[in-house]
């Protein structure tokens, strides 16, 4: 008994200083099958029966110091600031780095933009707050014109001169002011209207509008350039016919359609029935227009167009309702990770 006694006062304190290598190197000399705990164990067959009971307890209480002393190591991460590489499990998966996405309305107005820019189209920005002027009265719409109400306007309050552009012709409007011809320009970017938010409606949405003035400009060209555009857009099987229409900065107008992608123009839901959806409105630059922005009516023509983002989008994606693209629903962005 009092062999034992000494023994395990001499281990403790051996423990205690142990500075010989990690945990591993630790549990091996004193913890593993032939460690010293267990050949302490192995002695007590050696006990006087009446002791054995206080042994056990002695010998029990020195393998949980020993099992703390093995935690204490394993958890220190390093030693003499190296670390411990039995601490590193390499096997756990490294930490995700998830791959973000494209909002499909960028995806698919730079798509826009490289088709036009083939064409020798340049890419023009305006202002989203612009004046009455630029958004309406160049255009052909001046005050107190029944066409205004066709586009309903946020105003600011504290000007009422000012307003959020309701479409993107307003930038048509500012290049053309510039005199320097022939344009040949692309209006991309964002626009609002007073609009009930729905599942087909909202109070803003994004634009691309074209403008093309030079001598000799026809409607020819103009049809000759959208349907270059629908081809690239949605593919070489996809038809498209124009309607005759009514915009006040347009002579002749026109909205045109494109055969149903879905159905193909049999007929089905997407175009009610009808075999044709419409994707924009066009026409041939009114000369008031021109004249209203200092370009010679008599020496220029020009076309121009004008079509919503959103709605190209929900076409190309087949997506039925347009909150979604305002709603920044992971589930919804994750499925245009990697699309081009
Ligand atoms: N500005 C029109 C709109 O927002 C779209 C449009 C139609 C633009 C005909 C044009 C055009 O340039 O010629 O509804």
């Amino acid at each position: 008994m009092e062999q034992l006694l000494t023994q395990i006062e001499e281990l403790k304190k051996e423990i205690s200083a142990f500075n010989g290598g990690d945990a591993e190197t630790f549990r091996i000399k004193y913890l593993g099958t032939k460690g010293l705990v267990k050949s302490l164990m192995g002695e007590m067959k050696n006990v006087a029966a009446e002791n054995k009971k206080e042994a056990g307890q002695l010998l029990n209480e020195f393998k949980l110091f020993t099992e703390s002393k093995y935690e204490e190591l394993k958890g220190q991460s390093t030693t003499n600031g190296k670390p411990q590489t039995s601490n590193i499990d390499l096997t756990l998966p490294g930490d995700p780095m998830p791959l973000g996405s494209r909002h499909p309305i960028s995806l698919v107005k730079n798509r826009m933009i490289s088709v036009f820019q083939r064409l020798g189209f340049a890419v023009a920005e305006g202002p989203e707050i612009e004046d009455d002027f630029h958004n309406f009265t160049a255009l052909n719409l001046p005050e107190n014109h029944p066409a205004r109400d066709m586009q309903d306007t946020f105003y600011i309050s504290q000007n009422p001169d000012w307003l959020l552009r309701t479409h993107t012709s307003s930038v048509q409007v500012r290049e053309m002011e510039k005199g320097k011809l022939p344009i040949r320009i692309i209006c991309p970017g964002r626009v609002y209207r007073n609009e009930t938010i729905s599942a087909r409606a909202h109070c803003f949405f994004h634009q691309v509008e074209g403008l093309y003035i030079a001598e000799n400009v026809s409607f020819a060209d103009l049809k000759q350039t959208l349907y270059f555009f629908v081809q690239e857009m949605f593919g070489e099987t996809v038809k498209i016919r124009f309607r005759p229409s009514y915009f006040p900065f347009t002579e002749p107008s026109a909205e045109m359609d494109i055969s149903c992608l879905i159905c193909g123009g049999e007929g089905c839901n997407v175009c009610k029935k009808t075999g044709w959806v419409e994707i924009l409105g066009c026409g041939m630059v009114h000369p008031n227009v021109l004249d209203n922005c200092g370009i010679d009516s008599n020496k220029y023509t020009g076309f121009a167009f004008g079509m919503g983002i959103e709605r190209i989008t929900m076409l190309k994606y087949q997506i039925k309702d347009l909150r979604l693209f305002s709603e920044n629903d992971q589930r919804f962005l994750d499925q245009f990770t990697g699309a081009v």
